[in-house]
């Protein structure tokens, strides 16, 4: 399904798409009948992983005091017609006369250097003669461009339904009942996971591309006539590239000041965004913010800029802070009738941090992978986002130590339900996998075990070991993370 390149030329994603096949963290879907591009399962570990980055990315804004709602996937046209995608989410493409393939007529030129998105068919005719671009598979000669839209559409008993794009809609569209929830105040600040759909051109490079994919998507509800009530405090320089190509090496709080971001409220978003991906694992020296051009900008936003991830030496979006203005209450109270506003006529303006999971997975995968001296992987992922915070292994399969290996585990798993255990072949290769894997911590049981109850707990990232731990001193706290002798081990690591 994927094309993996092999050996010396496999890309950091390449790497990281064959362990995740090989060790359970994602995959093809439905690969038994050949496969379908920009469709993927997650696998057991990577279902585990998933689901902690939108734990942490939760916490995140519940702190901020964001309310959370879970809405559907099918959404009726009308909602859609309202929020301008029925008529304007469309990509402009390009098949190739030979081989066939379909291309995304903005992603073949930018291939070429040519960063600019074309504004209907006929001008990505003429990008295309002057640019003189021939199909990046084959080499052939490129057909007519034409307007492919991105919404899967369902029709049923004759109702057209789509696939939602986006899951803001399903925020705006319940405006009322939730300021009413918030008690009629604003800032509201509300927050949703779920799937989006999209029907990418061509899907590619494993989760980066699909056509389902899995959102976190926050609409920050402020008042129009009201100064910035979030303020950036960072002071962090970070590497801001400005819709005009002049990057800025700046603290958020200078970055306002210095109108390189239009206003604090956005501002804040950002370093909420950058503050989320550092708190999951994402390498903050492979970060960056990117300005959208005037030409990119989707057809709701005024302004975004894109929190980055630099990848085999590419950047890829992983987060879109954008300012969506008055854009979805207003279009959607003038379609459906209802009063959206606040306050007497006040319409709320909007700013949307919206993640794309898939994408900050694979970006926390590629941030942890390192290759040890001896060419085995280390994925050393931050110790709460591990899959298994603990694998419990004894040392051999024999005189005794499987069965008090078991005995320990299980009350380890009393305490910390995502305990491992592995008692099959040598114990070098069970620390390996574990590393590959990312677990922080192995517990083995060896023959001290048998006679003094202690046992020698291993670090992943400096493959360290403490002998003579008293086993029964790893029950004293839960979750298993919270206890003070890991806390020293972590301390201790180079
Ligand atoms: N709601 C932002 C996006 O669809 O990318």
């Amino acid at each position: 399904m994927y094309p993996i390149r092999k050996g010396r030329n496999m890309g950091e994603l390449d790497e990281i798409i064959e362990i995740s096949k090989r060790r359970g963290f994602f995959w093809p879907s439905f690969s038994i009948y050949g496969g379908v591009a920009g469709l993927n399962d997650y696998g057991p570990l990577g279902s585990v992983l998933k689901d902690r980055i939108y734990r942490e990315w939760k916490s995140i804004y519940a702190e901020i005091g964001g309310i959370e709602i879970d809405t559907p996937s099918v959404t009726p046209e009308n909602v859609l017609k309202a929020s301008g995608h029925v008529d304007r989410f469309l990509d402009i493409a390009v098949g190739c006369k030979t081989c066939k393939t379909k291309f995304k007529v903005e992603s073949i030129l930018a291939d070429k250097g040519v960063e600019s998105v074309p504004e209907s068919v006929e001008s990505a005719r003429k990008m295309i003669e002057e640019v003189k671009v021939k199909c990046p598979k084959c080499g052939g000669e490129l057909g007519e461009p034409f307007e492919f839209h991105l919404m899967f559409p369902i029709d049923s008993n004759g109702e057209r339904y789509y696939l939602r794009p986006e899951t803001a809609q399903g925020i705006f569209v319940n405006f009322k009942l939730l300021l009413n929830y918030n008690r009629g105040k604003l800032p509201m600040v509300v927050y949703q996971q779920g799937k989006g759909y999209r029907n990418e051109i061509s899907p590619r490079q494993g989760l980066i591309r699909q056509k389902e994919f899995n959102m976190a998507e926050v609409e920050v509800f402020l008042d129009p006539e009201t100064n910035s009530v979030f303020k950036p405090d960072s002071n962090e320089k970070i590497t801001l590239l400005d819709r005009d190509g002049q990057t800025h090496t700046k603290s958020l709080v200078e970055a306002v000041e210095e109108k390189i971001i239009g206003s604090e409220d956005h501002a804040y978003f950002l370093q909420k965004t950058f503050e989320f991906a550092v708190r999951i694992g994402i390498d903050r020296n492979r970060l960056r913010f990117r300005q959208h051009r005037k030409d990119e900008l989707a057809h709701y936003s005024k302004d975004c800029w894109d929190l980055e991830f630099r990848m085999d030496n590419s950047w890829v979006e992983i987060t879109g802070i954008s300012d969506r203005g008055t854009f979805d209450l207003g279009n959607h109270q003038k379609t459906s009738g209802e009063n959206l506003s606040f306050e007497g006529e006040k319409i709320a303006r909007v700013i949307e941090p919206a993640s794309g999971i898939d994408r900050m997975f694979m970006a926390v995968l590629i941030s942890a992978m390192k290759k040890r001296e001896n060419g085995y992987n280390n994925l050393s992922l931050v110790d709460y986002m591990a899959p298994y915070p603990v694998a419990v292994l004894p040392l051999q399969k024999k005189d005794g130590l499987p069965e008090k290996a078991r005995e320990i585990f299980s009350k380890i798993k009393a305490i910390e339900p995502y305990a491992y255990y592995d008692e099959s072949g040598a114990i070098g290769r069970r620390y390996a996998r574990q590393d590959e894997i990312g677990t922080p911590y192995c517990i083995t049981i060896d023959y001290d075990t048998l006679e003094k109850d202690v046992v020698t707990i291993r670090d992943r990232d400096s493959t360290g070991q403490i002998t003579g731990v008293p086993y029964k001193d790893l029950l004293t706290h839960a979750p298993f993370l919270s206890n003070p002798i890991l806390r020293r081990i972590k301390n201790s690591r180079q």
